[in-house]
């Protein structure tokens, strides 16, 4: 077995490094180094990264590099955007990052050009999204469509409900998409209680389209649909399927000319640029789901092309593995300064720990280290009156990401102003705190001095963007995408598999008919889970 990257000499040495950092302040490093804010920047397509204000220096930076040779990260990106079958464990390649070539780009994988088979549903979509937009396709009574429904579950559900939530401003205003995806009934009854069937179009997303909670929201749609309006054959007007899987999408009763198609080469949560993006492309338009396709591209292709040193998305992944593997942070906080990036860090949450939460190595090894951080956050300013005393004066380590816009969407007196002065003096606050003789000086009472230090060294990166279009949108997203596959390599581990996420819905699965029946056995269970559903049973009267 050849050596694994935690066993060489340049994993020891960033552990050298990272017993070393405990002396150092963020406030040493930029009064040794004044261009330190210039120099620890860069630009990538229309985002510029400070980051300054990480935890590092250039004898860290140059070790990250040098881990990121010894992993053959250069190697791994190339690999992927070939589309070698990087999934090993499903034996799949891993081509997001096709969804987003130009037409005329063409790229044959496993004999079949997947470039042109993109464009050929991006075609459909866009000429379906027409349709819906200017009225054309209306309803089973002839009225047009003023609400979409979206009903899938993860991949199927966070990427789009977070990108019509960020584009809201760019959608047609009379469209209004909803997002199903919880199996909890209050979710489906909350989206529909106040819909009319006649003028409510369904987009049934699943790439398995054997999924439970989505294949029952949707029959559970279905019926309610049908009680308005009586008629099988509505179902051809009010029902849409986005899918890999045409046979089931047939058995579930959708006509497969209904039916926009992706491939079993698109993760569940890489997916929001293929089929799986509709309700996103009905709201904002074919021409403008193009822009943000380009974004997307402009930054697999800085990723594809630029050398590790320069290549902005491989350096604030090398950074999340320093942070996280060798100084023993346990989260990342995501802190967008744009209220509707407000689903940002649920859909960062699938993308990078569906993908990064595992503990065995490509070879099957377990790791020997922490890997796969938890990620949160909330839009800034609210999240200022709510957890950020934690990440100021709490004990934890938690290098925090930065998200802002220089021009607003809706610039209103002097709003946009008064919330960036937030977003620029926070990263100042956490980097360089407060001292003891800064406090005092304010004439504290001395028992009260201790309590007003801020210890500062908190961590940051901060990316700055001229405004939130559909552009900029879809550069932001592929940044993560590609800081979670660097962190993937760097921990040799399959960032594109989820087995742990199977072992619940099969268990899922065996508990169902226990619930419905009281015939079914309680007691071939743990005694834990038995008597709980002993307890369900009472309450439900079975
Ligand atoms: O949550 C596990 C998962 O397999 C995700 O990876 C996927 O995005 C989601 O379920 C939904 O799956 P599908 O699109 O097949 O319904």
């Amino acid at each position: 077995m050849s050596e694994h990257v935690s066993d060489s000499a340049e994993w020891q040495a960033l552990q050298g490094h990272a017993e070393k950092f405990s002396a150092v302040h963020l406030r040493d490093l930029f009064d040794s180094e004044p261009q330190r804010g210039e120099r620890y920047a860069a630009e990538v397509a229309d985002l510029y990264v400070d980051y300054s204000k990480n935890l590092i220096t250039d004898e860290v930076l140059s070790a990250l590099f040098a881990l990121a040779g010894r992993a053959k990260l250069s190697e791994r990106i190339a690999a992927m955007f070939a589309g070698e079958h990087i999934n090993v464990t499903e034996d799949r390649a891993v081509l997001h990052t096709a969804l987003r070539l130009p037409r005329d780009a063409s790229l044959v994988v496993d004999g079949q050009d997947v470039v042109a088979d993109v464009h050929e549903v991006l075609d459909r979509m866009g000429a379906f999204a027409d349709k819906v937009r200017s009225g054309e396709w209306v309803g089973h009574t002839g009225q047009r469509i003023k609400t979409i429904v979206n009903i899938g579950i993860g991949g199927s559900d966070l990427g789009p409900v977070m990108a019509y939530e960020a584009l809201k401003d760019y959608s047609q205003r009379d469209i209004e998409a909803r997002f199903v995806s919880n199996i909890d009934p209050t979710d489906l009854y909350e989206k529909t209680r106040d819909l009319d069937p006649a003028t409510t179009l369904f987009i049934i997303v699943s790439k398995t389209f054997t999924t439970q909670e989505t294949l029952t929201n949707a029959r559970e749609a279905r019926t309610w649909l049908l009680a308005t309006l009586n008629d099988d054959a509505a179902v051809a007007k009010h029902f849409v399927a986005v899918s890999t899987n045409a046979a089931k999408v047939a058995e579930f009763g959708i006509d497969t000319d209904n039916m926009f198609g992706f491939w079993d080469w698109v993760g569940g949560r890489y997916s929001l640029p293929s089929a799986v993006g509709l309700s996103v492309l009905i709201a904002i338009g074919k021409e403008q789901f193009a822009d943000m396709l380009a974004g997307y591209r402009k930054i697999d292709e800085h990723f594809r092309s630029t050398p590790i040193e320069r290549n902005v998305p491989a350096l604030l992944g090398l950074l999340n593995v320093w942070y996280d593997t060798f100084l023993g942070a346990q989260s990342h906080a995501v802190l967008p300064y744009a209220q509707y990036l407000h689903r940002f860090a649920a859909y960062l949450q699938q993308l990078t720990m569906e993908s990064n939460g595992k503990s065995v190595r490509l070879d099957g090894a377990p790791v020997s280290f922490q890997t796969g951080e938890v990620f949160w956050g909330e839009p800034g300013t609210n999240g200022q009156h709510a957890f950020y005393q934690l990440i100021h004066q709490g004990t934890k380590l938690i290098p925090a990401d930065f998200i802002g816009f220089s021009r607003p969407n809706h610039d209103i007196g002097e709003m946009h102003d008064l919330f960036m002065s937030n977003f620029l003096a926070q990263t100042g606050a956490l980097a360089f705190g407060k001292t003891v003789e800064q406090v005092e000086a304010e004439g504290t009472k001395p028992a009260v001095v201790p309590h007003r230090v801020m210890q500062g060294n908190h961590p940051t990166t901060t990316i700055l963007a001229d405004k939130l279009t559909p552009h900029t949108f879809g550069q932001l997203v592929a940044l993560y995408e590609h800081i979670t596959f660097t962190q993937g390599v760097i921990w040799e581990i399959n960032s594109f598999d989820q087995w742990g996420v199977e072992l619940g819905k099969a268990m899922a699965n065996q508990v169902a008919p226990k619930l419905t029946s009281a015939e079914a056995p309680a007691d071939d269970a743990d005694s834990s889970t038995n008597t709980l559903i002993k307890r369900y049973r009472a309450a439900r009267g079975r």
